[in-house]
């Protein structure tokens, strides 16, 4: 008897089954028309999107709209090839060209995705002598990176400067000359708080490590050109790579690595995830070329840390536990079990707001979450709308806790 290759999904398959079939099902539940960045057609309802990572509204900004078009026109759906062989126009020049002058570095290069850019990048330059040191909370690209390399990987505390110190100290006393990479993300994009970036570069730098921030949860969101929490921290000198997506304030698909190494370019020729694989379409391009030179210099920033403040001080002021602090555009509501999770998400759908259901191993600490990521595109209606309607389910679920509730779990 052959052993069935899926036997051990059965545990999952199981659980999945439990979810009940149709409208109110999370995992197929699909758009069947976007009106605009923040609104769509689900289930025949007009629904307001409130988990869509599209952080400046990009997705229908009309310059975008055009350059993708003037592109798709002119230069057809797509590239049929790697970067290496014909897959190079002169658009992922410009793209990069574009990415050298937003960061103000000396190279950049562009992936076909972020995870792709992780991945690459990751793997490829911490090699079998190398460390690679990671927040235990860091995406899941970055834990594949870490696996697709032969690198010994080293996890730290969340966020914790002193952990950090304490395995780079390790890495260091064992072996003195060890090649050692820290992977730090800008917001962390679960509960979207930020890093320490300050603290984290300054002990990697006293232990000669370089540093890698992923900045896909925050470029567009920080920094006073949109750069990131790196520039919004002013550490900039102290980051090596930066790494980031096209995917979210970008509006389009995409992931990008910049540097001012000098040796950079190689990666062109040993990274795998680079090579093999067939290059963004013109059209991806061209949008993420404008859409960058559109949120260096946007005033969108601000309205999108207002709508922020809104939604996350009237979710924890009605009383729910919530996962984040407002220090990013992400809300995370923490949802005791799994069920809850999953019927807190049908409920909200059926009032007319899509919210992520973010379940484990995707959520740190096995938390079951509620999770929105705003726009600059929401109104202070929408967002109002949303509160409204999260409050009448939490207070059909029994999520709300009373204020006197509150100051005796803190006592
Ligand atoms: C922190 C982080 N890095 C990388 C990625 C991957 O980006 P992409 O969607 O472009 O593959 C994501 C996507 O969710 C992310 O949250």
């Amino acid at each position: 008897m052959t052993q069935d290759l899926f036997e051990k999904f059965n545990p999952i398959l199981n659980s999945y089954n439990s979810i009940p079939s149709g409208e109110n099902n999370p995992f197929t539940v699909s758009m069947e028309k976007v009106l605009s960045p923040t609104t769509a057609i689900i289930n025949g309802r007009e629904t307001i999107l409130a988990g869509t990572n599209n952080y400046m509204g990009m997705t229908f900004n009309e310059e975008c709209i055009k350059a993708a078009t003037d592109a798709l026109m002119t230069l057809g759906t797509g590239t049929t090839g790697s970067r290496v062989l014909n897959g190079t126009y002169n658009g992922h020049k410009n793209l990069e060209e574009t990415l050298k002058k937003f960061y103000d570095t000396e190279y950049a290069v562009v992936f076909s995705t972020g995870y792709q850019a992780n991945l690459g990048v990751i793997s490829t330059l911490a090699g079998p002598k190398d460390y690679i040191v990671i927040d235990a909370d860091s995406h899941a690209s970055i834990y594949d990176g870490c696996a697709l390399g032969n690198a010994s990987v080293v996890r730290f505390k969340h966020n914790d400067p002193e952990n950090l110190e304490k395995r780079l100290n390790r890495i260091r006393r064992d072996d003195p000359e060890a090649g050692i990479l820290v992977v730090l993300e800008g917001v962390y994009s679960m509960l979207g708080d930020q890093a320490p970036l300050k603290e984290l570069t300054t002990i990697s730098k006293k232990y000669d490590a370089y540093v890698l921030v992923d900045e896909a949860h925050s470029i567009g969101v920080f920094g006073k050109t949109g750069r990131g929490v790196a520039q919004e921290q002013d550490v900039e000198d102290q980051v090596d790579f930066i790494v980031g997506t096209f995917s979210k304030s970008v509006g389009t698909i995409g992931g990008y690595c910049v540097s001012n190494h000098p040796k950079f370019e190689v990666l062109r020729l040993v990274c795998r995830p680079y090579m093999f694989t067939a290059s963004l379409p013109p059209s991806v391009v061209a949008s993420a070329t404008k859409a960058l030179e559109l949120i260096s210099n946007s005033n969108l920033r601000s309205k999108l840390l207002q709508n922020s403040a809104r939604l996350n001080n009237g979710l924890d002021d009605a009383g729910f536990d919530m996962g984040t602090t407002g220090e990013s555009p992400i809300a995370a509501i923490i949802v005791g079990d799994q069920k809850t999770a999953i019927a807190f998400w049908g409920e909200m759908i059926r009032e007319g707001v899509y919210v992520n259901l973010a379940l484990p191993p995707a959520t740190p600490n096995g938390l079951n979450l509620m999770r929105c990521s705003l726009s600059a595109a929401h109104s202070f209606e929408q967002i109002d709308f949303m509160l409204e309607k999260f409050i009448k389910v939490g207070r059909k679920l029994g999520l709300l806790q009373s204020v006197t509730e509150r100051n005796l779990e803190t006592a």
